[in-house]
């Protein structure tokens, strides 16, 4: 079947089912409560959504922790709910596409029970077990899963390890085992048949071990054997042929560490595997490699060299664009602005800036009427399984209180999965029942209601935003990116031109005044302001002087 491309025309919105609307006050999410707001999704101008996992789940990892592929949560509801949400979205132009999560299942899937039962169980080879070793019976090598504590779990009932590249409750699959892969093919098969639209592809760039397993000291400690791993081309592009290309369908693979020269092998058309990645470079203007917890000071010259770095470096492909998801804390208050005062200014800078470079955008709930951090200072407030084991780590490492204190609220991914804020009540509208995580408590003026009444609102820009992203697409798609002052430490400014046509974008990252002359081939130009979060008295002037958090986007002919 002809891949028709929509994706790079889609606009994407990201649901976390658990935290989007409650429709039965259970305090939790579900698939009905979707539906529900499926009409503010349209509102809004979106035409795809990323659903987080909302498979048959123990709720380790809030999902990520498969226990049945191919049934539904109970809590979140069921497979006819699920059909409808499906068919209520294709109704409305909205295309959905699943988080495919197979570099790991939950410990309680059946392939896990069964694999723990003994050595010579068919199922044990479903996963990665090695012997401990020397006298000791010590782990099998030193590497450390991301959530911060050692990847092996030993099992008494065999005597043997297994491998847990994330919580331990988190088995990794064993692809080398050629099962897995005929597994895999049965379940995306299972969705595609239902009409879904694609896979984010969760860790996608982990499956594939290196046989060795030998131990590393780099850090983190382990990856450079598992990630971007020796089968990883052959086991995607066996899926892409066997699978996908049997379908008008989109993914995403979501893939940390990765080199453009490793992008352009995981998505470059003609190899067949993949159609787009999401690489984590810019959320490492704040931190170092793209580890939240090794906070750095923000520098907008770093941003801005990860951006430009796919933007004109990914010539193959297409990109994604994004500043939230459910496992960054919220923009605003990152990246130097300010959550406060200058919020709404900042919410809208931060999407203008992202938004008009070439790829896919991607909404984070809530990131349209600009959510802001929980930063919890209790650990009891916390529900997410890696800041425990986070905090252990560091507690374990001697760190400093103050130090531990400022990176646990700074990094959590709780931050981001407050309840959506869809009005003032005592649950922001999520919910009548206590929610699993609190609500936060600015949820009395940040909220969708308010939000709608309210013209110079982030949601109202929002959709003005997406509005303008339609009708400028050729040059959006086919431009140009060019950084006009890639040293600047306040301002970010870039054009993008197709066919002599300049949609032009400066925003000021910093909370004062700054002054930016356009450079002389922009002048004399006929200039059409197209975005704007302050008002705007001369649009032909050739010294600019932003406000803070100004941002500007004009069209020039
Ligand atoms: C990446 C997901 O985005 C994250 O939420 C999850 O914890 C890990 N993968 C493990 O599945």
């Amino acid at each position: 079947m002809k891949n028709t491309k929509w994706y790079e025309n889609a606009i994407i919105y990201q649901i976390y089912p658990r935290s989007f609307m409650d429709s039965n006050n259970d305090g939790l999410g579900d698939i009905p409560g979707i539906i529900s707001k499926l009409d503010y999704l349209k509102e809004l101008g979106v035409n795809c959504v990323w659903l987080s996992p909302v498979y048959d789940s123990p709720q380790q990892d809030n999902g990520y922790d498969i226990k049945n592929y191919v049934d539904i949560y109970p809590p979140f509801g069921n497979l006819d709910d699920f059909k409808l949400m499906l068919d209520e979205m294709h109704k409305r132009g909205i295309r959905l596409i699943m988080d495919l999560v197979v570099n790991h299942t939950s410990d309680e899937h059946k392939w896990f029970i069964e694999a723990k039962k003994s050595k010579d169980n068919p199922y044990r080879d479903y996963y990665i077990w090695k012997k401990g070793k020397g006298k000791k019976n010590k782990r099998p090598n030193n590497w450390l899963g991301f959530f911060g504590a050692p990847a092996w779990e030993y099992d008494k009932t065999t005597d043997e390890y297994y491998l847990h590249l994330f919580d331990k409750k988190q088995p990794d699959l064993n692809w080398e085992n050629p099962k897995i892969i005929e597994e895999v093919k049965s379940l995306m098969k299972f969705w595609l048949d239902m009409g879904v639209d694609g896979f984010r592809c969760d860790v996608i760039n982990l499956i594939s071990k290196d046989q060795r397993f030998k131990s590393s000291l780099q850090i983190p400690a382990g990856a450079k054997y598992y990630v971007n791993g020796p089968r990883l081309h052959e086991f995607l592009h066996e899926i892409n042929k066997d699978v996908l290309s049997n379908y008008d369908c989109m993914t995403v693979g979501e893939t940390a560490f990765t080199t453009l020269e490793d992008a352009r092998l995981l998505t470059a058309p003609e190899r067949q595997e993949l159609n787009t990645i999401f690489n984590f470079d810019h959320t490492s203007s704040d931190n170092f490699m793209g580890i939240k917890w090794l906070y750095r000071k923000f520098s907008l010259p770093r941003m801005k060299k990860s951006f430009k770095k796919w933007q004109v470096g990914n010539i193959w492909g297409w990109n994604t664009l994004f500043i939230e998801n459910h496992d960054q804390r919220r923009c605003v208050g990152r990246f130097n602005t300010n959550d406060k005062e200058l919020r709404v200014e900042s919410s809208k800078m931060l999407g203008t800036m992202c938004y008009f470079q070439k790829g896919t955008p991607y909404i984070y709930q809530g990131q349209e009427i600009g959510m802001t951090n929980a930063y919890f200072k209790d650990l009891n407030q916390y529900q997410d399984t890696e800041v425990f084991t986070i905090h252990k780590l560091l507690t374990k490492l001697h760190l400093p209180k103050k130090f531990i204190d400022f990176t646990i609220p700074n990094g959590a991914r709780d931050n981001a999965r407050t309840p959506m804020q869809w009005d003032d009540s005592e649950y922001a509208g999520f919910s009548k029942s206590k929610p699993w995580l609190s609500v936060n408590e600015n949820k009395s003026y940040i909220n969708v209601e308010e939000a709608k009444k309210d013209p110079n609102s982030i949601l109202n820009y929002y959709k003005k935003l997406i509005q303008v992203h339609k009708e400028q697409k050729e040059i959006i798609n086919k431009g140009d990116y060019v950084d006009l002052c890639i040293n600047h430490k306040k301002i970010y400014a870039y054009t993008r031109t197709y066919n002599n046509e300049t949609l032009l974008c400066i925003s000021n990252f910093s909370n004062k005044e700054t002054k930016y002359k356009l450079p002389k081939h922009l002048l004399n130009k006929e200039k059409e302001l197209l975005l704007n979060n302050y008002e705007v008295s001369n649009i032909n002037e050739e010294t600019l002087i932003l406000k803070p958090y100004e941002t500007r986007l004009y069209k020039l002919k």
